[in-house]
Order: structure tokens, then sequence, then C-alpha cells
């Protein structure tokens, strides 16, 4: 089923941060939105969990329809949370629970794994993020590119079919901004829809199949990945030329 939004606007207090938009996506995209500070990309991003909550339109994701004329219910905002995982930008891990506490703790309050299932579960994806051997470290005791596998590695302990990034590569050095890009293009291999706010266009054209480019609250620019050779948008040349 395709990711579809439709009029969504949304507001913060009488502040406009995003404007009518409508977009449709099948499943299994990379999707990049671009824009410069304040555009609207975050605003955006948390839309697709409901961690904003637009004043109007329309959403179908992970196979909910919500219709924002009504306030959706916290019981389908946290079906919805199951399927659309996010990786924010400070990572956001417990700095009181190992790697793999910090692994295992929604799986098993959320999906109600025993701890034996949910450590099983979590050394296999930390084996697939080569950080295996971190799995009883603090967060804080680990470099930032470490911190960031592991926030990756949280997200998919629920087995999301959407996963969302804001600024992944944000405070990392080009080396390991490009094992971010790595795993990013592995789990796309795994056919996991993943939706990535970033500003960095070199980071950007390595990972997207589809990009958003968005100035003041609005799309200036949408379509696929050849977009970044040819840009329709003024706009987005500028933006790219930068
Ligand atoms: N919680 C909030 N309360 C009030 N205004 C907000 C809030 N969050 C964002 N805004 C405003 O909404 C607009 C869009 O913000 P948003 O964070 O989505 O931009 P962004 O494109 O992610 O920018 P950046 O690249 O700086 O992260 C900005 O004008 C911002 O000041
Ligand atoms: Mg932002």
């Amino acid at each position: 089923m395709n990711i579809e939004l439709n009029h969504i606007n949304c507001f913060y207090g009488s502040h406009q941060a995003l404007y009518d938009i409508s977009i449709t996506y099948p499943l299994g995209e990379t999707i990049v939105l671009l824009g410069p500070s304040g555009a609207g990309k975050s605003s955006l991003l948390k839309v697709f969990n409901l961690l904003e909550i637009p004043t109007s339109g329309e959403m179908t994701i992970a196979d909910l329809h919500f219709d924002f004329q009504q306030k959706p219910s916290e019981k389908l905002v946290s079906i919805l949370r199951r399927d659309v995982g996010i990786v924010f930008q400070n990572y956001n891990l417990w700095p009181h629970l190992t790697v793999l506490d910090n692994l295992i703790e929604a799986p098993c309050q959320v999906l109600r794994l025993s701890k034996s299932e949910a450590s099983d579960k979590a050394y296999k994806i930390l084996q697939r993020l080569k950080i295996a051997n971190m799995a009883n470290r603090y967060p804080l005791h680990l470099s930032g590119g470490q911190q960031q596998r592991v926030a990756i590695a949280r997200a998919l302990m629920m087995e999301p079919k959407i996963l969302l990034f804001d600024e992944p590569t944000a405070a990392l050095d080009p080396e390991i901004t490009s094992q971010v890009a790595e795993i990013i293009n592995e789990l796309s291999n795994t056919g996991i829809t993943q939706i990535i706010v970033t500003h960095e266009v070199d980071f950007a054209k390595k990972v997207a199949s589809q990009v958003i480019y968005m100035e003041k609250g609005k799309i200036i620019e949408q379509g696929d990945k050849t977009c970044f050779i040819h840009p329709l948008s003024k706009q987005f040349q500028a933006y790219l030329s930068h």
C-alpha cells in the first residue's frame, strides 16, 4: 500500500509550518527531504509517525488512514508507531541502560517479547550493524557514530515498515557518514521504506531513490534521484549549487 499525504497543513500556534502538502509514494523507496533551515523538513518527517499532528488533511500509511478533521486516538497513534520508527538526531538513547537494554526495552514492553527472545533478536541486529561487541556498554561510552548505529538498531528491533531519520549524519565525520549511507542502502535492499531529512547533499545523493525539496513549508520540487542532475526548479538548482 502507498504512503499518501493529502492537503496536509500544520501549525505551531499561529505559525504555519506546512502548507498543503500532498505526496504519494509506493513502499520500498528511500525518500530524502532537503531544504534550508526552517523549511519544515523535521515537521513533515514527524507527521509520518504523528509526533506532529496536522491541523487538516489526510494521511494513509502502514495500512492506517487518518483524517485530521478529528484528532487521532492514542490507540491508533501507538499502532502507527509500531510500524513507523524514528531515529532522532540526538539518538535519544537511555543513558542509564546498556546498549542491549536500550534495544530490548520497547520490544519487551510493547510487543511483550520475553527478555531472552528480545536479546537474541538484539544480538542479530547488532551483528548486522557490526556493533555486537558493544552490547554491554553504556551509550555515553560510545562514539557518535556508534551511538547512531545503536539508535538505528533500536528502531529496527520493532521491525518497522517505515523508518524515519532526522539528520542522521549531523555531527558525524565524513567516514562515519559514508558508513551510515551504507547502512541505509543495505536496509533499502530489505524492502523497508526510509524517509530521511538531511542537509548534506552528497549524503543525500548516495542514499536517495526519491527527493523532496522544500522551502518555507512548501514542496518546491519532487522527483526521483535524477533531479540531482537535472533540477527542474530554480530554487533547487540554487540550493544544489551552494
Ligand atoms: N515546536 C515548535 N513550536 C513552534 N514553532 C516551531 C516548532 N517546531 C518548528 N517550528 C517552526 O516551524 C518551522 C519549520 O521548522 P522545522 O523544524 O520543521 O524546519 P527544518 O526544515 O527541519 O529546519 P532545520 O534544518 O533547521 O532543522 C520553523 O519556522 C520553526 O521555527
Ligand atoms: Mg529539522
